[in-house]
């Protein structure tokens, strides 16, 4: 017995400590979903002004040379006015529950309202600007959608899609970016995702993004504009659901396999223990005193199995020890039918074969 507990006990230690080191894998699942309207920064060692405008189903034709800009686009952008840091900063940012989407091509049943395209208008307002050797600035593009618990994301993961997110621009340039989305579900550490039961989540949305530069823009001696399109790639949302490969209810059963196998092995090499028709039950309190009471009133030759003491019945005449042995073996019969052995199947064979004997 030792050995099969030995084998458990090393058997469930490194199940722990799978549970305690679990590595989450990745599910993917897919849905159709537009793309809320990101949240982007356009930052620069230069200050820069900003503008915009929507392309979408009423509004598709815009030309850069008669300056329009739509008004209802522009108001979503907050100009840089000061450094902070190394860089001044532009948002653009539409609040998440406007409910404004990017959608593909003609395609804008979906939300309050679809955006095919967002185009950005950028340009240096410092005329003195060295283009050649600052020639460029960034653009950073995130999720508009607020993550609750957002602090208990691994900051890797944070850092790793601002950086796929984060784009170089070079000033007088026509460049599109494409989007596409990514939801992140993250187990939330707590007893139920450790048992196994349904975790619960931190939802954390994010965008994969893909540059291109469509065209060299001819400009003005004075004004170099650049212009940034922003739409979407796919309005399929790819899932990441994080499952837990060890918990707590998955490797019971294995424990319990493990330990079946051992004490399989030990009975093969040490062969089977004795019978134990007692358990705890009848072991302790009210059940006890009911066992000793049946056992002492049906079984009235106590102890019924003892080693043969000769010297105490030798003297005994014959009879008297044939009765005693007869006591014996019927209450050994007795004891063996209700605690040892299942007597039922073989009262009904008796019965049967005694049916077909009186035909
Ligand atoms: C992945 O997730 C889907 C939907 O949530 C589920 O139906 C599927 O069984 C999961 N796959 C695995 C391997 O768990
Ligand atoms: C868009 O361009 C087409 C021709 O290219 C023109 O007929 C139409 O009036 C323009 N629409 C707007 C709103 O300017
Ligand atoms: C969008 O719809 C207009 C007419 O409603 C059509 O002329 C145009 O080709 C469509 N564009 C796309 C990309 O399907
Ligand atoms: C930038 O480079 C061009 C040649 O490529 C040169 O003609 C021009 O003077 C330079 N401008 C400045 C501000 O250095
Ligand atoms: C974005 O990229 C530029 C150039 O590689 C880098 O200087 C800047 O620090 C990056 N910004 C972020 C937030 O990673």
């Amino acid at each position: 017995m030792i050995f099969c507990l030995i084998c458990i006990l090393i058997f469930t230690i490194s199940m722990i400590y799978d549970i305690v080191n679990d590595q989450p894998v990745i599910n993917y699942s897919y849905i159709k979903e537009d793309f809320p309207v990101p949240d982007i920064r356009f930052y620069s060692e230069n200050i820069f002004a900003l503008s915009c405008y929507f392309v979408n189903s009423e509004f598709q034709n815009f030309s850069l040379l008669d300056g329009r800009v739509d008004g209802s686009c522009n108001k979503y952008i907050t100009v840089p006015l000061e450094k902070v840091g190394s860089y001044y900063n532009g948002y653009f940012s539409i609040p998440f529950e406007n409910g404004y989407k990017l959608v593909r091509s003609n395609d804008t049943k979906y939300g309050n309202r679809g955006e095919q395209k967002i185009t950005f208008l950028f340009n240096f307002l410092d005329v003195n600007v060295d283009l050649n050797t600052s020639s460029s600035f960034f653009v950073q593009i995130s999720d508009s959608e607020i993550v609750d618990l957002e602090m208990n994301i691994s900051p890797i993961f944070l850092q790793s899609i601002t950086k796929a997110n984060n784009y170089t621009i070079l000033v007088g340039q026509s460049t599109d970016i494409y989007l596409s989305r990514r939801i992140r579900k993250f187990i939330i550490p707590n007893w139920k995702a450790i048992m196994g039961f349904q975790p619960d989540y931190i939802i954390k949305p994010y965008p994969t993004s893909r540059k291109t530069v469509t065209q060299q823009l001819t400009h003005g001696r004075l004004t170099v504009i650049s212009d940034i399109s922003v739409s979407l790639e796919f309005d399929i949302a790819t899932i990441e659901t994080e499952q837990r490969s060890h918990t707590i209810l998955s490797s019971l059963g294995l424990i319990g396999g493990v330990w079946s196998l051992a004490i399989c092995v030990y009975k093969l090499l040490f062969g089977d223990d004795a019978i134990r028709p007692f358990g705890l039950i009848q072991k302790h309190g009210y059940f006890y005193e009911r066992t000793q009471k049946k056992l002492s009133k049906f079984l009235s030759t106590l102890p019924l199995i003892q080693l043969l003491d000769s010297s105490k019945n030798i003297d005994d005449d014959d009879e008297s020890r044939v009765d005693q042995l007869e006591k014996q073996i019927n209450d050994l019969e007795l004891f063996l039918r209700d605690y040892v052995v299942d007597a039922q199947q073989l009262d009904k064979t008796y019965i049967n074969n005694e049916r077909d004997k009186d035909r």
